[in-house]
């Protein structure tokens, strides 16, 4: 897949790009089937929350000899749809994934991520140069009642702001102050809510910032995120590093996959 030269100015421009139709029903209804296997396995890795225990997040699905490991995700994170693509817009085709990540925001109660840069936690992981981008893959219909991402276009080009460690969400993390959030809003477009059919990808910076809202809706919100980092930028030594599976040690590069290798995988995803 090319993307063209106008695709790759409004990358440049906004900090994201949508790819619509990314994956194909077929596609999307295999990675569902692993996501739900998945979810059951205990391990580093799962986080869960809820009464009854249910995973919301979970990493390493990309990596073999993880627990959570999936020919199928494997195999998404190879494609010349996603490797390719962030490669044509990272301009660099040796690339391994500082994570693979989905979120599984539950129905009525799945919460709010806050404004953010992924850069405010990667640098933290010893990442020098924001030189990264996350491919964005909706598993389920994404809506703005539901819990969509959010947008700011144009904001990752004003590098990296001093991130705080929000601790009033379930999932604590680096999140970028309200008020240089309000500043920015200030001054470019509105936000964009990035909603979809299954099988919509998103591309964006690691300095673009983005968030998400309380999912309201009936239905979870199931989202898979591949960050591309360059193998020539791995993070550094840091004190207490986040686990390999959040920040991966492993910087060989993806081996390239064909266009067809998540169905193919099908073959070898366990009874
Ligand atoms: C993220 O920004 O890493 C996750 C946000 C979300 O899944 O809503
Ligand atoms: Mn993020």
């Amino acid at each position: 897949m090319r993307l063209t030269a106008e695709q790759k100015t409004r990358y440049a421009r906004d900090g994201f790009l949508v790819l619509p139709n990314l994956l194909s029903t077929d596609e999307v209804a295999i990675l569902t089937t692993e996501t739900e296997r998945l979810r059951h396995v205990e391990a580093d890795g799962i986080f869960r929350e809820g009464g009854e225990g249910q995973a919301k997040t979970m990493f390493g699905m990309h990596r073999p000899g993880q627990p959570t490991w999936s020919s199928a995700y494997q195999a998404l994170a190879c494609l010349p749809r996603t490797l390719g693509v962030a490669g044509q817009l990272l301009d660099d085709t040796q690339l391994y994934l500082h994570h693979c990540k989905t979120n599984m925001k539950p129905s009525i109660e799945g919460t709010v991520w806050h404004w953010h840069q992924d850069f405010g936690t990667w640098h933290i992981d010893g990442i020098a140069e924001p030189r990264l981008a996350t491919i964005m893959v909706m598993l389920d219909q994404a809506t703005e009642i539901g819990g969509c991402l959010y947008m700011l276009p144009g904001s990752h080009r004003a590098g990296r702001l001093d991130p705080y460690f929000d601790e009033s969400t379930v999932y604590r993390f680096w999140a970028t102050p309200a008020d240089r959030v309000r500043a920015m809003m200030r001054q470019l477009p509105s936000p964009v809510a990035i909603t979809g059919a299954p099988g919509t990808g998103v591309i964006f910076d690691c300095n673009t910032l983005h968030a998400s809202g309380h999912n309201l809706s009936g239905h979870d919100r199931w989202q898979v995120y591949l960050c591309y980092n360059p193998c020539s930028n791995p993070p550094c030594d840091v004190e207490d590093p986040r686990p390999d599976y959040v920040c991966s040690r492993n910087w060989t590069p993806l081996e390239p996959a064909a266009d067809n290798a998540i169905v193919e995988s099908r073959q070898a995803v366990p009874a």
